[in-house]
């Protein structure tokens, strides 16, 4: 019988976060937090909601911080219950539910997404597993991973997350030409990295969201240097299209690019608009600076 739940997430994590720098010369841009929790944290919680318990992250130099966040801090969650601070207690608590175990392997070069990937195959094995790009936050009412596990387990196939994109910015993505599909589903005909608008086959871009099943590791294995000469996981799947079907999911809800400072901001502001305890002052606050801002 296929396997159709997916129980591992890989998380692509070693890239050095240079359009942050110096914030991400010693501390992770995995870590940059918005509102009060960081961008990895988003991540896991994502793929803990759509079925994920083992959690691999493919790690690089400065990166110890992600390890220390997912570990328990005794210390801390002494201290806080014994200053009666039991509510902020209970969040470093659930940081990490118990049942997810993480499992952390260091990329020894930066050679691309595609080997980053591949660096994963001894923790996922021989079973379908997630990739997620914490750079990309996607706000959902379904977590994306969520909905693209349903559609994985409808086709029993590989799955990516889409969404239209400006022309201008194909050279941005990972752009799929597609049969025509159901308006949220459809299969993939090709996929090309980051091609230039004027030759770019459609403007459907892949988001940092992959459902794959573990064929994907031999294809990868095969794949040479790719755009900007590196191991692309585009490439991969460009080879596995060859031998599976692969759908592209166009995912409800909305994706703020974190791996730039503009997408940064409207991701904090937004979220910040929509949290529980700050949204109303928060709020507040940009009505009056909004009247003081010229057009
Ligand atoms: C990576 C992938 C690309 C994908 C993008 C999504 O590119 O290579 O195919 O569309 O993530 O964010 P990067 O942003 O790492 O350059």
């Amino acid at each position: 019988m296929a396997v159709t739940e997916v129980r591992t997430a890989v998380f692509p994590v070693a890239g050095r976060g240079t359009r942050f720098l110096p914030a991400t010369k010693a501390s992770p841009k995995e870590m940059l937090p918005i509102v009060d929790k960081p961008l990895i944290q988003y991540a896991v919680d994502e793929a803990l909601a759509a079925g994920a318990r083992r959690l691999v992250f493919i790690t690089g130099s400065s990166k110890r911080a992600i390890e220390d966040h997912f570990d328990t801090d005794d210390a801390l969650e002494k201290l806080l219950d014994s200053q009666g601070k039991y509510e902020l207690a209970e969040q470093v608590r659930s940081v990490l539910p118990s049942y997810a175990s993480c499992i952390y392997i260091r990329q020894p070069a930066p050679l691309g997404l595609g080997h980053a990937v591949l660096c994963a195959r001894p923790a996922v094995g021989d079973v379908p597993f997630f990739v997620h790009l914490a750079d990309d936050l996607i706000d959902a009412e379904v977590p994306c991973l969520k909905q693209m596990t349903e559609t994985f387990s409808a086709r029993g196939a590989s799955v990516l997350g889409v969404e239209e994109v400006p022309k201008r910015d194909t050279d941005k993505y990972g752009i799929v030409e597609v049969e025509a599909g159901d308006g949220i589903v459809s299969r993939i005909k090709s996929i090309v990295e980051k091609p230039k608008p004027a030759v770019a086959p459609s403007t459907l871009a892949v988001v940092g969201r992959y459902v794959l099943t573990p064929t994907i590791f031999e294809e990868l294995e095969r794949v040479g240097q790719g755009a900007g000469g590196e191991i692309q996981l585009t490439d991969g799947i460009a080879r596995l299209l060859q031998r599976e079907p692969v759908y592209a999911h166009r995912f409800s809800g909305r994706r703020f690019d974190c791996g730039s400072k503009l997408g940064y901001l409207k991701a904090t502001v937004e979220l910040s608009l929509a949290h529980p305890s700050l949204g109303k002052d928060f709020h507040a606050y940009l009505k009056q600076l909004a009247a003081t801002l010229d057009d």
